[in-house]
């Protein structure tokens, strides 16, 4: 039986990302357990569910934060849902007044609940002497550590992407100004990484800046791309250190919308293996959504690139705050499934710091907000400045 996530709260806030708690907590604790193989359910209850539970089996009134039930346990605890190590049911209320106390997120807290419930279900216990106690509270703070670790200490990197500096040289047909030299210099500010676009219609990047530019990148060359024959053909020549795909339509002005990877996820998967036999990483361009992260898992890309174009387009704060959500859940979910997460899309020096602060998120892929304030005050200068915008981050996290 597989591991089961199972939310009784029946549609009560706050919402949890249950495919978090599955694949990211849930599958990787019993595998830091050496248990792999075992199943369990994880069930999640309001006070009110919980404490009928805590009367039924303890004799105890009112909610409690967990509960385990082994599968031995003679009387079924929780009729049907029995894994083979036994059921966890945790109250998210509980959970989230604990969280507020201690200063975690709810997530965090819920991790820490469903290793100390999953310890219980093998054996671990804190009452019946100091020493096992001990025992359990070194186990729960190494587990807690191995799962909810951030992957960054500091703050995420930042890759220019340098397309509109050809942009500029493109509207006049001339060979200034060179997004070549740009990329060297925003190098020498401290980027991380330069990425460009390589279009089907050539409208900026041209191959002879792609061809330049692996030859003179220092750090990390990131090339978007279609997932096209030719463009793969390129990219396996050229050798980029990354590869994104990103879905390509020829009269827009800029990427609209993330790759459906869930749709085209034969296409995508034959892309991604031409892609990864030359030896390139391939990161997929997606909107912040648990299915396109499971098919991006699907087809083996090694990245992500979450679009923060809804994020930064959003109309209102609420709407805003909306998508900060998605995208944080959405960075959550796709670090525990082992990918590295970059992020990007219309990201400026006024919505950038709270994208930064996101721990999950490797690096953000910055372009037309520098490669404009570069108009005016320098590349060099510009990049400093994002720079600064990102550290707010460090400081307030
Ligand atoms: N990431 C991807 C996949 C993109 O297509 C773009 C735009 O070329 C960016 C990031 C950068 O967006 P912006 O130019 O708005 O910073």
């Amino acid at each position: 039986m597989p591991i089961q996530v199972i939310d009784e709260r029946q549609g009560l806030h706050p919402r949890i990302n249950r495919q978090l708690l599955q694949r990211g907590v849930c599958r990787q604790l019993l595998s830091e357990l050496k248990l792999p193989e075992k199943s369990l359910s994880l069930v999640l209850l309001t006070d009110t569910q919980m404490a009928a539970y805590n009367q039924q089996f303890r004799d105890k009134e009112g909610p409690t934060n967990v509960l385990s039930f082994p599968a031995a346990f003679p009387e079924e605890a929780h009729a049907a849902l029995c894994g083979d190590l036994g059921d966890v049911l945790i109250s998210v209320e509980t959970a989230q007044r604990e969280a507020a106390a201690k200063g975690l997120s709810l997530m965090a807290r819920l991790v820490q609940l469903t290793i100390h419930g999953v310890l219980h279900l093998i054996g671990y216990d804190h009452e019946r002497s100091q020493e096992e106690a001990l025992a359990m509270w070194d186990k729960e703070q190494q587990l807690f550590a191995q799962i909810f670790q951030t992957r960054r200490h500091t703050m995420p990197h930042l890759a220019v992407n340098v397309d509109h500096v050809a942009t500029l040289r493109q509207a006049r047909g001339a060979a200034e100004p060179d997004p070549v030299l740009a990329a060297g210099i925003c190098e020498l500010a401290g980027a991380r990484g330069i990425v460009v676009h390589l279009r089907e219609d050539r409208r900026h990047i041209q191959d002879r800046d792609v061809h330049l530019l692996r030859q003179t990148v220092k750090t990390k060359l990131n090339l978007e791309m279609a997932a096209t024959k030719e463009m793969i053909a390129l990219a396996s020549e050229i050798k980029p250190d990354l590869v994104t795909l990103v879905p390509e339509k020829r009269q827009e002005l800029t990427t609209e919308g993330g790759l459906d990877v869930a749709a085209h996820q034969k296409k995508i998967a034959s892309a991604v293996a031409k892609l990864r036999k030359a030896g390139i990483q391939v990161s997929l361009f997606i909107d912040p959504e648990a299915e396109q992260i499971q098919a991006a898992a699907e087809v083996g890309a090694t990245h992500v690139e979450l679009h923060t174009g809804r994020y930064c387009d959003a109309a209102s704060r609420e709407d805003e705050d909306q998508e900060f959500v998605l995208l944080r859940n959405a960075a959550e979910l796709a670090a525990a499934s082992n990918f590295i997460v970059n992020a990007g899309h219309g990201l400026d020096y006024r919505n950038t710091t709270r994208i930064a602060a996101i721990p999950e998120i490797d690096e953000l892929s910055i372009g037309h907000a520098i490669v404009s304030r570069a108009v005016l005050v320098g590349m060099d200068q510009a990049v400093r400045e994002m720079f600064a915008v990102i550290s707010q981050a460090g400081q307030a996290g």
